[in-house]
């Protein structure tokens, strides 16, 4: 596999460490492995919108013995950027979502796994909380579409 940095200034590199991947064979599709489509540029998802996603990290919060050998899913919504307060997170560039209230979010050893909406990834994993009860922050696919285009058409 190969990664391709997104490349930015010094300053904002320990922010956005955004990377796209490339296999070393092309993969074979069949009923388990599929291609799904990204998100547009400039696409708006509205606060409510359901989503998913799936990962093996863990699922009981700071538990690392919890991490899962079967891929597993959880549902959560897209929330207001408001309700994402870390200092790491940054609106444009990013999307909040989880349904803290049921303690549904992404955790450790969830990072890079695809939050799919509407049947497009919309956001990538950055940050899962380790409590369950914060919302998790996600890389907006949307905002890099045109540099991960660019990026695979050059690979
Ligand atoms: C999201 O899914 C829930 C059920 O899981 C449903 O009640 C709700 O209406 C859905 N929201 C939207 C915006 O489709
Ligand atoms: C869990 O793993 C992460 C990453 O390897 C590490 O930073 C963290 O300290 C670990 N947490 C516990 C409770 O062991």
């Amino acid at each position: 596999m190969v990664y391709i940095p997104f490349p930015v200034s010094a300053t904002i590199l320990l922010f956005f460490l955004t990377a796209v991947s490339q296999l070393a064979r092309p993969a074979k599709l069949n009923e388990h492995v599929k291609t799904i489509p990204m998100a547009g540029p400039f696409e708006n998802l509205p606060r409510g919108t359901n989503c998913s996603i799936a990962g093996w990290g863990c699922t009981v919060p700071g538990d690392n013995s919890s991490v899962v050998s079967r891929l597993r899913e959880v549902d959560v919504e897209v929330l207001d950027d408001d309700k994402c307060t870390s200092a790491f997170y940054f609106p444009m560039l990013m999307l909040c979502a989880g349904r803290p209230q049921e303690g549904k979010d992404a955790a450790q050893g969830d990072s890079g796994s695809p939050l799919v909406c509407k049947d497009k990834v919309q956001g990538v994993v950055s940050k899962g909380s380790t409590s369950g009860t914060l919302p998790g922050t996600y890389t907006s696919v949307s905002f890099y579409n045109d540099w991960i285009k660019d990026t695979m058409r050059r690979a």
